[in-house]
């Protein structure tokens, strides 16, 4: 998200004593090593305040962390090809069409994606969230995306969503022919099932910490 700043999820940060991130990769190196691929080492990163304290209710949101590089992230791609996503401007709007993107599992206690694959997902309003979902309470800096009920039943379908080994990552947005990094993987119920959508940090909503720090 800047020259020397990566955002992920609290809970990946949690505990670490170094960090680091792999920039343009694609596929696990037993495959494949990605010439654009390069990994940067991190030492100093910061947790969101709120992360873990349960001051609302919940010790699992506001789970986002700001790892910070020695380095100028582009100019170290040996191709030029890494980009920074853009802050978002606002919340994205009912039922936006976004992507999130790992190496995650493709199931629920399955095994680790050797490649990067990525899934289109919706973006939801916190009451349509509520309303078809099992999830009894979205709070403001949470998201919910996934496919939502258009088969009628009154339930979110599923059947697309992040997974175990994704957080962390982002749910981009195109927004006015921009990437907007308007999540960060944060948890759900399984993955992919009928009525539990994929949890997202709201990146907007926590825009003038990130702000602030950077
Ligand atoms: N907490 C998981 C992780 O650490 C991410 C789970 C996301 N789950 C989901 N169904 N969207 O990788």
């Amino acid at each position: 998200i800047k020259s020397n700043w990566v955002l992920s999820a609290a809970h990946c940060c949690e505990g670490k004593s170094e960090i680091f991130a792999t920039f343009g990769d694609l596929s696990d190196n037993t495959i494949l090593s990605d010439s654009n691929e390069y990994t940067l080492r991190s030492t100093t990163w910061i947790n969101h305040p709120e992360y873990g304290n349960n001051s609302d209710g919940s010790s699992q949101n506001s789970d986002w962390c700001l790892i910070k590089f020695d380095e100028d992230i582009l100019a170290a791609d040996p191709e030029g090809k890494t980009r920074m996503a853009c802050l978002p401007e606002s919340e994205p709007e009912h039922g936006d069409a976004c992507w999130v993107a790992g190496w995650g599992t493709t199931s629920s206690g399955g095994s680790m994606s050797r490649q990067l694959l990525s899934v289109g997902v919706n973006y939801m309003s916190q009451d349509y969230c509520v309303n078809k979902s099992f999830i009894n309470q979205v709070l403001p800096d949470d998201i919910c995306a996934g496919i939502p009920d258009l088969d009628g039943d009154a339930v979110i379908d599923g059947g697309k969503d992040a997974c175990q080994g994704d957080s962390g990552g982002p749910l981009i947005c195109p927004i006015n022919g921009r990437a907007v990094l308007s999540g960060v993987v944060s948890r759900g119920n399984g993955c992919a099932w009928r009525g539990w959508p994929g949890i997202y940090s709201s990146v907007f909503s926590a825009k003038e910490w990130i702000k602030a720090i950077i």
